[in-house]
């Protein structure tokens, strides 16, 4: 089939490699000449486990093309992904602008049928408003289709996860582009949930919106356990064990970060709000995950009173392990209040390299505690799992690891010399 994604951001490189390894012809176009002038030469811009390989082999065998030319590549699809980004705007809202130009350029344009499909996570009613869009620029309806295919994979696993996903959620207007999305998703087996538009709408985000409850539960566990001396680990496997609860998700740390969760919980709070609907438990759970910084950091000025010119070593800058994504990270969220404090920060991300003036990056972690009086572990890169913090020791100034994401084993650290830190865990 001849399918042009729009937008070459996580979820569009991550659409348009997997369905031209699915067979299907591809063009990805983005605005972004920069960023397309390194996809045209296999250059990708993202670190996403696998992703670089698919697009590579892709390019060569001609299923995968890569273009700045939005509108002659919607001109020449029939069927046309659109992966813009939606990311909040000062009042909570995603802003839809992306969305609404590439959706105005083809209504603008079309002449031929085209099956539309919006993967962008957007709120309640948007495809609906999408395709009044169409309506009124006088566009025939029976010349388009307008479905709604939300995402759910996660960064770090996104080709895994597009492959091999839970369920394809298909909303739609009226039953024929089922039949397409079928044909689009032919190699890839999931059980297809079909509903409205906006029933798929409301899946994507009650889906954030329950992962991160289950994550602001435990964070708050934690901290009850933290008071009893009780380790959360253990009480995450004992409520894990439960079918209707489940193991996933129950990582207690830091809090969520990146570009879905914080956005989509606001998200969904804005549009519960313009219904006069006052949605108390997510409001909690995104309460829960702001506070999470101050509670880590509670506990560091346990041991360090005044961080005024100490040296704290961070490990882990991106939201999450396996990604180059830093949008919304815990890891930055608490530098930001560890430098308002008077710290001067080292940092080591396994990916990330940032280019701040009041953050002195290394390039492996070892390097980074040199002299520090403490160290945070702030992303579960699986490196920080096999430290030898013995050579830590010898390298630090100081003895304290506060560990953000329960991935250290205590008995260890301490073996080593070190004044383990940690919240709900002993
Ligand atoms: P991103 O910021 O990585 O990429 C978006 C891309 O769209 C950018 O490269 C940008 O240049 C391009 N773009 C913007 N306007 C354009 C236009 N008019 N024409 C062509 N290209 C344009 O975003 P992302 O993380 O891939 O997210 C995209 C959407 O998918 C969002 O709605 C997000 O909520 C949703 N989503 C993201 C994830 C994830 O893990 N990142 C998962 C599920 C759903
Ligand atoms: C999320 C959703 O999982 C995915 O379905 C959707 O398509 C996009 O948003 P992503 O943001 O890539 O995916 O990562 P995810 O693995 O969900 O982690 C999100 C955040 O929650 C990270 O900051 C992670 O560290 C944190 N997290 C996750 C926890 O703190 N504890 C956990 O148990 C799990």
């Amino acid at each position: 089939m001849n399918i042009c994604v729009i937008g070459a951001g996580y979820v569009g490189l991550t659409t348009a490699a997997v369905l031209s390894d699915c067979g299907h012809y591809i063009d990805c176009v983005d605005i972004n000449h920069e960023r397309i002038a390194m996809l045209k030469k296999g250059v990708v811009p993202i670190f996403e486990p696998g992703l670089e390989e698919i697009i590579s082999k892709n390019i060569e065998n001609n299923h995968l093309t890569f273009s700045t030319k939005v509108k002659e590549k919607i001109d020449e699809n029939p069927i046309i992904f659109i992966t813009v980004g939606t990311p909040s705007l000062e009042d909570g809202s995603p802003n839809l602008t992306y969305v609404k130009l590439v959706v105005d350029d083809i209504a603008n344009s079309i002449t031929s049928h085209k099956t539309i499909i919006i993967k962008s996570t957007v709120p309640p009613g948007t495809n609906e408003e999408i395709y009044n869009m169409f309506i009124e620029k006088d566009v025939d309806p029976e010349l388009f289709d307008i479905v709604s295919n939300p995402e759910f994979l996660r960064e770090g696993s996104a080709v895994k996860d597009m492959l091999e996903p839970d369920k394809v959620v298909v909303g739609i207007k009226r039953p024929e582009p089922v039949q397409v999305m079928q044909k689009i998703y032919q190699q890839i087996h999931a059980p297809y949930i079909v509903t409205s538009l906006t029933g798929a709408e409301m899946i994507k985000y009650a889906s954030n919106a329950f992962l991160a409850t289950k994550i602001s539960f435990i964070n708050e566990i934690a901290r009850i356990c933290d008071a009893y001396e009780v380790n959360v680990s253990d009480v995450a496997l004992g409520l894990g064990t439960d079918p209707r609860i489940g193991p996933l998700f129950l990582r207690a740390g830091l809090g969520y970060g990146g570009s879905c969760f914080p956005k989509d919980l606001q998200g969904l709070t804005y549009a519960a709000k313009k219904k006069n609907i006052h949605p108390e438990l997510i409001t909690s759970v995104q309460n829960v995950n702001d506070m999470q910084i101050d509670i880590y950091l509670k506990k560091l000025k346990s041991a360090i009173p005044e961080l005024k010119e100490k040296q704290v070593t961070v490990w882990g800058l991106s939201f999450k392990p396996d990604t180059d994504d830093t949008r919304y990270s815990a890891s930055i969220r608490l530098i930001e209040k560890l430098l308002e404090e008077g710290a001067t920060i080292h940092a080591y991300d396994p990916v990330v390299k940032l280019d701040h003036p009041e953050i002195i990056c290394h390039s492996n972690a070892y390097e980074a505690v040199k002299q520090s009086d403490a160290l945070i572990v702030a992303t579960e890169w699986n490196e920080f799992k096999e430290i030898n913090w013995l050579k830590v020791k010898e390298s630090m100034d100081g003895n304290i690891v506060l560990d953000g994401r329960n991935i250290i084993d205590p008995r260890i650290v301490r073996h080593a010399g070190f004044h383990y830190l940690g919240v709900g865990q002993l």
